[in-house]
């Protein structure tokens, strides 16, 4: 029989008060403004930005410009570095604060090769002095203004000296003074092959007692969300490749808490949503043809929630000119595909994840 923990209602991290347990994960090259916006819309009680180099926070440019630029309505957000130095992950972690970002999270989780190759992400999973100096110098450089949180892997590999290394990190983070920890149970070279061991979330709640645990991995519907909270006796989740293209996840999540039928939306609402995503990236990347190929992704992602998902990916791949996109969103996700449907969201409605990819944001 299923174990189940109490689920908490309100998650908070540190000073800041979250609400749901459910928030949106750092996704590098989708959890960009236009996404956080629209998800937070969606319910989204927070949501954190994309993953990036301490070297670009620190380095004048355009990408540092969009970086920092944390507008009032994206409250509460997080900021997420990778590096390798303590000492530039301490200064781009202050920057992070200055410009607004409510929240600093510690990468220690990215399987990448090209950022393995650097030391940096869930290479650091292998090095405790290293990644606690991490920890260290950003706490410093923060000086207690905002919230540090580190986002874990579960080891390196699957061997004992990796499992002590996670501990000791851990351990050493939480004595240092983080706020929370996110476990995504898998390690990185298992990268995104075979499940996320839920039950090893199960072990971190057991040995940190009160302290603040996000879980992740295998988030695929707020079915699984739900499950997670009561399986694992987690405070809260990351969701991540279950909500791209999928928003309607955090209402779907409050209302299966609070005891209610969960509702797919319509097409209707998917149309509203992609548009408003295309409204806040044309500002965020400046022109049309620059915001088109990161909101195509969005696009089709979507799709994949569609009555029918393999003729709307087929559509939606085809849009190349911005010009033609509202258009034929406006085709795929037209009214009459909700003629008939039952609306309750059921969990054979999960859909399973083709994305298994990290980049260096
Ligand atoms: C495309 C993609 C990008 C990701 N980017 C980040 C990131 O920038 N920072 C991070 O901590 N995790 C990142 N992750 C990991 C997710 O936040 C999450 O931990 C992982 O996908 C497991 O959850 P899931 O199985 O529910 O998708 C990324 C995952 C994917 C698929």
């Amino acid at each position: 029989m299923r174990q189940t923990a109490a689920v908490k209602r309100q998650l908070a991290i540190g000073g800041v008060a979250i609400g749901l347990p459910a928030v949106q994960a750092a996704l590098s090259g989708y959890s960009d403004l236009a996404m956080r916006t629209v998800a937070r819309e969606h319910g989204a009680p927070f949501a954190i930005n994309e993953v990036v180099l301490d070297a670009l926070v620190l380095q004048k440019g355009k990408l540092q410009r969009r970086i920092l630029n944390v507008p009032e309505h994206d409250h509460p957000v997080g900021g997420q570095l990778m590096g390798s130095q303590p000492e530039t992950f301490g200064q781009a972690a202050r920057e992070l604060v200055r410009a607004g970002y409510d929240t600093i999270d510690i990468n220690f989780g990215c399987p990448v090769n090209k950022v393995l190759g650097r030391r940096r992400g869930g290479w650091l999973l292998q090095d405790p002095d290293t990644a606690l100096a991490i920890v260290q110098s950003v706490l410093d450089a923060v000086q207690g203004d905002a919230p540090v949180t580190v986002k874990m892997r579960r080891g390196s590999d699957d061997s004992p000296v990796a499992e002590r290394r996670f501990w000791e990190i851990l351990d050493g983070a939480i004595e240092r003074g983080v706020a929370a920890a996110t476990v995504h149970p898998r390690t990185v070279a298992q990268k995104y092959v075979g499940p996320s061991r839920w039950r090893f979330l199960k072990q971190v709640r057991a040995h940190v007692g009160d302290f603040t645990l996000l879980g992740s991995g295998d988030l695929f519907s707020a079915f699984d969300v739900v499950d997670m909270l009561r399986e694992t006796g987690v405070d809260g989740v990351t969701m991540a490749r279950g909500c791209i293209g999928n928003p309607f996840v955090f209402a779907q999540v409050a209302a299966l808490l609070a005891g209610d039928a969960p509702l797919r939306p319509t097409c209707a609402q998917q149309r509203a949503a992609i548009e408003r995503h295309w409204q806040v990236a044309l500002p965020f990347y400046g022109d049309p043809r620059r915001a088109l190929p990161p909101v195509r992704m969005h696009v089709i992602k979507y799709g994949q929630y569609h009555p029918e998902p393999i003729w709307a990916r087929e559509q939606l791949v085809r849009v190349r000119r911005p010009e033609d996109l509202l258009e034929r969103v406006a085709e795929v996700f037209a009214d009459r595909f909700d003629e008939g449907r039952d609306r309750e969201l059921r969990r054979e409605h999960a859909v399973a994840p083709a994305l298994q990819d990290c980049r260096e944001g």
